[in-house]
């Protein structure tokens, strides 16, 4: 009987890995251009770093985590989200007092149980970037405009990033009062998800994908309009300093974001192609998140991109690179030939199969058109006790047929495979 995998965790199969790893290098290759050095972080951490920074009344801490206990009896976790395990790793390796200013990015493997469907998944792949260190408005500046030439380098159709304000502890204590109080009086409206998390996280009412509370929330008091003097400047200056870099950004003042360590600039980036689940990428400002986790008082920005999103909204369509060689043994004494052919062939730098020496001619003729191989070297006892081996062009479809000593160097061979290219289609 079959074993099926867990609902959620997806295969990522050989024929998205070309489009999949183009995404990835041209998302590192921006980041490198912008000074962001990799770091690789653990896949499971303690429960607790989650509950202390993206929230423990965030959705993704209290009803997506993946948390159990450990033998020892210490609650863990399977990570949802990079950031706080940047932030402890940024403490634990003393990078706060050795080099407060570091621009680091992460690329792996993140889980939520969520309810899968179309571009949301259980186990899902972030490439992200934590700015650390700078609270000044030019670091805002710097990262949309990364966030941006990474929309640009992977292509990503019709990309939006959308940014609003979420304000600071200085100004959001009394804006979330007066949403509540706004709510309070709307309470009878509000859908079962909204009235729950009224008290405890009242910014999720205005991203509730209801329409009734998206109709009834319509003249709900927005942060951006209650912002303290110094957000104010803040903001105005981080769109002001964009504008200048040609980033197009359009203000939402309904985003909230669904992590709770944000404040001041947060934004969202979307794409045509993604239907419900809109967001591509997503990230903001975290002033508080560092010493909430034990650190000094140590300002960060960052964002992070869903891969299979960028996947999904991607048109790039350009196949894989397929091999060039399949080499034919079609005798049981051409194997050993075969097999140490193929090796002075990958040495060179050609991408190269062996076939099975018990298979028929036919046989390996049919696979390597399937694998779509450009060339296939046949080498059968005659060959063999001959020291030659046959090249048939694949991809030419001609019957021209070149051969070439088993002794020649790789170069010679390849001016031979090459020299059946002539009276190609
Ligand atoms: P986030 O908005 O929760 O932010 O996730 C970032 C991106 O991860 C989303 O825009 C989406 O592309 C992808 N993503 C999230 N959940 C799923 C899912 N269930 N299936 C597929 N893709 C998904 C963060 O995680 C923050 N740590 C970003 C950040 C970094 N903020 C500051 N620094």
């Amino acid at each position: 009987m079959k074993v099926p995998g867990i609902k959620g965790f997806r295969d990522v199969l050989p024929e998205e890995a070309a489009l999949r790893r183009r995404l990835i290098e041209r998302s590192r290759g921006v980041l490198e251009s912008y000074g962001f050095a990799e770091i690789e972080i653990p896949l499971m951490e303690r429960g607790e770093l989650f509950a202390r920074s993206v929230g423990s009344t965030s959705d993704i801490v209290e009803k997506e985590m993946y948390a159990f206990e450990d033998r020892d009896g210490a609650l863990i976790a399977l990570r949802p989200e990079g950031t706080a395990s940047v932030v402890r790793a940024y403490l634990e390796a003393g990078l706060s007092r050795a080099m407060p200013i570091a621009r680091l990015y992460y690329l792996g493997p993140m889980f939520r149980r969520e309810r899968p469907q179309k571009g949301r998944f259980r186990q899902f792949t972030q490439i992200g970037a934590e700015f650390l260190g700078r609270d000044d408005p030019e670091a805002d500046a710097e990262t949309l405009c990364l966030v941006a030439d990474i929309c640009e380098a992977v292509e990503l159709p019709g990309y939006r990033i959308e940014v609003n304000s979420l304000g600071d502890s200085e100004c959001r204590p009394a804006y979330r009062k007066a949403l509540v109080e706004f709510g309070r009086a709307k309470f009878d409206e509000l859908c079962d998800d909204c009235k729950a998390r009224l008290e405890r996280n009242p910014l999720r009412l205005l991203d509730c994908k209801n329409e009734q509370c998206a109709e009834v929330t319509a003249d709900a008091p927005m942060m951006i309009d209650h912002l303290c003097a110094p957000c104010k400047t803040h903001h105005g200056r981080v769109l002001e300093l964009a504008s200048g870099l040609g980033v197009e950004l359009e203000h939402n003042p309904r985003m909230v974001r669904g992590l709770d360590y944000y404040c001041r600039t947060a934004f969202e980036v979307s794409a045509e192609g993604l239907g419900a689940q809109g967001a591509v990428g997503g990230g903001g400002r975290y002033d508080g998140l560092v010493a909430e986790l034990g650190g000094p008082e140590q300002a960060g920005i960052g964002f992070a991109f869903g891969v299979e999103r960028m996947q999904l909204a991607s048109t790039d369509d350009e196949p894989a690179p397929g091999l060039d060689i399949l080499v034919a043994p079609l005798a049981e004494e051409a194997a050993g030939v075969a097999l140490s052919l193929a090796r002075r062939l990958r040495r060179a730098d050609w991408k190269v199969e062996v076939g099975a020496s018990d298979k028929k001619l036919k046989a390996q003729l049919k696979r390597a058109d399937k694998i779509g191989v450009r060339y296939a070297v046949l080498l059968g006892p005659d060959e063999v006790a001959a020291g030659r081996a046959t090249v048939r062009n694949l991809a030419a479809r001609s019957d021209h047929a070149g051969c070439f000593a088993l002794d020649a160097t790789a170069e010679e061979i390849g001016r031979e495979l090459e020299g059946t290219n002539q009276g190609e289609a």
